[in-house]
């Protein structure tokens, strides 16, 4: 099944979970950001949770404000009984420390699942990974490779994956180009989030049995791109857009639900 077929089902599922729930959930987006990608996200998700039934509320602070007035943003979130779980948008502007931010939110409200306590997934890993499943992929002994070691994808895709019992490789910035090309020759899985347009193409060799998630996402002269060239001749390559995006808006308001879950 496509991924856009995939996600439509899940989520007709989950509205018909939301549709029967006494209490609506009811998510609160906090925004300092306001480049054109951050509004472009935050819209999509509005859209998801209006098709949902999901309320939500949606605060945008100016991109100069102060890190300890969203420190307090967030505690206020934290303590409001009406909020069932939020989230941050990120990238924050430079001036704020993101580290401080993640750890000031309630691990108990934290829909993105970045709280080192939180007992959540983080999205964009928990849908790649409820798609594999999805499409019976074994894990269990299989080559992933990883590029990129950010908190919101590289390091707990590694952690779902080594949970699953893949061999793990995380690659990054400072990996070496030859070790790169080596270690994709072996891969199984390769998870790339980079935000480089075309990152992976012509220059690499892959298996042919290979799946290529692609985490990528970046706008050049107004057309948005991959981390990976299309085409690549491997057995599954999501597309960008239309591809992990929607897992990760799906996972989201499944989190959210999840946290509901847990209260009761
Ligand atoms: N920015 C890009 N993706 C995400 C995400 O999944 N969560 C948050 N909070 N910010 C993001």
């Amino acid at each position: 099944m496509e991924i856009k077929e995939y996600v439509l089902s899940r989520k007709k599922k989950l509205f018909e979970t939301i549709k029967v729930m006494k209490t609506k959930p009811h998510l609160a987006i906090l925004q300092v950001n306001d480049d054109d990608a951050t509004n472009a996200y935050i819209k999509g998700k509005m859209k998801d949770a209006d098709e949902l039934g999901v309320l939500v509320t949606h605060l945008k602070l100016p991109v100069e404000t102060k890190e300890c007035e969203i420190l307090k943003v967030v505690e206020s979130l934290n303590n409001d009984d009406e909020i069932h779980g939020f989230i941050v948008q990120l990238p924050l502007p430079k001036h704020v420390d993101s580290e401080k931010i993640r750890v000031a939110i309630n691990p108990k409200k934290d829909v993105d699942g970045f709280h080192p306590l939180s007992t959540l997934k983080a999205c964009t890993p928990r849908g790649i990974l409820d798609y594999l499943k999805h499409l019976k992929v074994d894990l269990v002994g299989k080559n992933a490779v990883i590029i990129g070691r950010s908190f919101i994808v590289g390091r707990p895709m590694a952690k779902l994956l080594i949970d699953e019992s893949a061999n793990v490789t995380v690659l990054h910035s400072k990996t070496k180009r030859e070790d790169m090309y080596n270690f994709l020759e072996m891969a199984d899985i390769v998870v790339v989030a980079v935000g480089q347009k075309w990152l992976l193409n012509d220059d690499h060799t892959f298996k042919e049995t290979a799946i290529i998630i692609d985490v990528g996402l970046s706008r050049v002269d107004g057309v948005l791109y991959g981390d990976v060239q299309p085409g690549r001749n491997v057995f599954l390559q999501t597309p960008v857009p239309g591809g992990v995006g929607l897992l990760t808006r799906l996972a989201l308001f499944e989190n959210l639900v999840e946290i509901m879950k847990n209260e009761i």
